[in-house]
């Protein structure tokens, strides 16, 4: 058993510490990854405020990018030293949703989403011989993780890992809406309310997806002016009429509404936005148990709301394919960043999302 710092969450509302974690040596099908890199989502800051239920003591971190440093057994699709994206999901493609071809629905990501552990109900991390959990089976907020195998996406050395981490949740999540939805094409309109990290990637999905309108809607003009930068054709102040902002901008209504926050409010509005036939993509995370009222008249317009994990997203297909985008320069992973941050300062970044300052924080660990 090896030890490393990692940031530890103790109890909800806590605040993260940084201690010296033990780690286990990969078992059959993991991997061990020096971590390089690891953006800070808003899933993270649910798993600390309690909309997201996570057993404790945990480690956050679920954005991850590194280096593969030690092989468990039976590991033959990577080698040590290749850069990987960790992707939230295994995607196994053994499972009955993985052979329906959505393995954004993989049975064995069950285990890392609602235990926070490995595939096999146990988790790698301990402190002082107590259990430590692992968000999503990553715990990526830590100078080392043990990781699945078949989560690991090999990326080569084209984009710096320090931006190819975001590609682990929020970029493909978001990208992978936009790719994903086969309503989104050109000629149609889209709004994208929450331009955090998830919804920028949306929007510039949805830019090279060729939409012909991109509404942006935030509360944040800084965040408006990059989803400008990033492809929005308009903004919208999303403290004020959103409803009435965009049936101005465009007549009936929106063909497609990406929801990226995760409110009641706001997936309502969603709802509301759309024309006649339009269908409401939510990716946003409320908490569990939470119900979303929406107007029965909008059912009589064909208008549809679907939810969406992970952007609908094959990470072996759609990762490669995003990092085709970056490298053509239509995708502007680096312009996602505001700024990267040592594990000592994990803290500062979680603080900065609560007050939504900024698209997308990323923590360093070993630097
Ligand atoms: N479904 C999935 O697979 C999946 C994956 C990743 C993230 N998520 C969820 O997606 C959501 C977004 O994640 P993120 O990391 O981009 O978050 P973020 O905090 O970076 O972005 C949220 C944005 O919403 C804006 N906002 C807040 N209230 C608003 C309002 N009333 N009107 C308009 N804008 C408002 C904020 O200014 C911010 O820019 C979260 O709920 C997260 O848990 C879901
Ligand atoms: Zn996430
Ligand atoms: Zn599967």
């Amino acid at each position: 058993m090896k030890s490393m710092r990692g940031a530890i969450l103790r109890d909800f509302d806590a605040k993260l510490e940084i201690v010296d974690l033990e780690l286990e040596a990969p078992r059959a099908g993991e991997v061990k990854i020096d971590v390089v890199a690891s953006g800070l989502c808003r899933s993270d800051l649910s798993c600390i405020n309690g909309t997201l239920k996570s057993p404790m003591p945990v480690v956050l971190g679920h954005e991850a990018a590194g280096i593969v440093s030690e092989l468990g057994e039976g590991v033959s699709n990577l080698a040590v030293g290749d850069a990987v994206v960790v992707a939230l999901s295994p995607a196994c493609g053994d499972c009955l949703f993985c052979n329906e071809g959505a393995p954004n629905r993989c049975l064995k990501m069950i285990p890392g989403m609602i235990g926070s552990t490995m595939l096999d109900g146990s988790t790698r991390l301990s402190l002082g011989g107590e259990q430590v959990y692992q968000l999503c089976g990553v715990a990526s907020f830590a100078e080392q993780a043990v990781v699945c195998a078949m989560s690991c996406v090999k990326v080569g050395d084209t984009v710096p890992l320090e931006q190819a981490c975001l590609l682990g949740c929020g970029v493909l999540t978001g990208a992978g809406a936009a790719f994903n939805t086969p309503e989104i094409g050109p000629d149609v309109s889209v709004a994208v309310i929450g331009c955090g990290g998830v919804g920028l990637a949306a929007i510039q999905g949805a830019r090279i997806e060729g939409a012909a309108q991109i509404i942006a809607v935030d509360v944040d003009p800084a965040k408006l002016e990059l989803a400008k930068v990033l492809g929005a054709t308009q903004t919208v102040d999303g403290g004020g009429d959103v409803r009435k902002a965009i049936r101005k901008a465009t007549g009936l209504g929106v063909h497609v509404c990406i929801e990226a926050i995760g409110h009641v409010s706001t997936i309502e509005t969603a709802w509301e936005v759309l024309r006649p036939g339009g269908l409401a993509v939510v990716i946003g995370m409320p908490r569990a148990g939470e119900k979303i009222p929406i107007r029965a008249g909008g059912l009589f317009q064909e208008r549809r709301m679907a939810g969406c994990v992970y952007g609908g997203a094959d990470p072996h297909r759609d990762i490669p394919r995003v990092l085709e985008h970056v490298g053509r320069g239509e995708f502007q992973l680096d312009r996602m960043i505001t700024e990267e941050l040592p594990l000592e300062r994990v803290q500062e970044a979680i603080d900065s999302l609560a007050a939504s300052h900024g698209a997308r924080h990323v923590i360093v660990p070993r630097s």
